[in-house]
């Protein structure tokens, strides 16, 4: 499997193949994921419903609209995190939008960190963009600190953002910047 390897992950962009695994990624980590996500329908998770999700998805990379990865420990293992880079904009903007989630028991491993911290340069280099802005809930204290890790500043501070969970909710907006002199703050200074 091709891909973009880091010392622990293998991530690829998704195809239709991985509609089964995106599936069993989703539903393993319902309960985990709830709180930061709009509500789903009934059918959202149904086997049919992931397969023209996955091939959408596919489809969305061809046209330079959205770019969506997996991350797994291992080629052919299952899906440990997801990245998903979308509402890509150019013209004069060349941004886009970060989402991103990683599997509950992978939690606190600085795998979401190594995942992300190889996808945004290769995300700026591939595609030409110039901004990824990441958005999150005032109390996601996990999410605000991988961020900030990750190189993002926070611009600002939206009322009624996005409709989480049932509920419009106000967010934090960061964003980072393609920038050959900024970039990831590491621990080492
Ligand atoms: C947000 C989310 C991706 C963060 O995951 P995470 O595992 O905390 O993120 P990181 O990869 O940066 O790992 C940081 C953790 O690794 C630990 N860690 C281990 N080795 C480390 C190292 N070398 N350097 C830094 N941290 C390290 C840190 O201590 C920290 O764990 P702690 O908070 O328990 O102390 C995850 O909580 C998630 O999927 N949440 C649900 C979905 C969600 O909120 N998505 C974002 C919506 S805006």
């Amino acid at each position: 499997m091709q891909g973009i390897r880091t010392e622990r992950t293998v991530i690829t962009l998704v195809s239709a193949g991985d509609a089964g695994d995106l599936r069993t990624y989703y539903l393993r980590n319902v309960d985990h994921l709830g709180p930061w996500e709009p509500l789903r329908s009934e059918d959202y998770h149904s086997a049919a419903a992931w397969k023209d999700r996955a091939r959408d998805f596919a489809g969305e990379a061809l046209r330079g609209v959205a770019y969506r990865y997996v991350a797994r420990l291992e080629d052919g293992g299952e899906i440990i995190a997801v990245a998903n880079f979308t509402n890509v904009v150019r013209g004069v903007f060349l941004a886009c939008h970060l989402g991103y989630s990683i599997d509950r028991e992978m939690q606190g491993r600085n795998i979401m960190f190594e995942v992300l911290d190889a996808l945004i340069p290769h995300v700026f280099q591939t595609y030409g963009l110039h901004r990824v802005m990441a958005n999150y809930l005032p109390e996601n204290a996990r999410s605000a600190q991988l961020l900030q890790r990750l190189g993002f500043e926070v611009e600002g501070r939206a009322r009624d953002y996005l409709k989480i969970n049932g509920k419009w909710r106000d967010h934090v907006l960061t964003a980072r910047i393609d920038d050959p002199d900024g970039g990831v703050r590491r621990e080492d200074g």
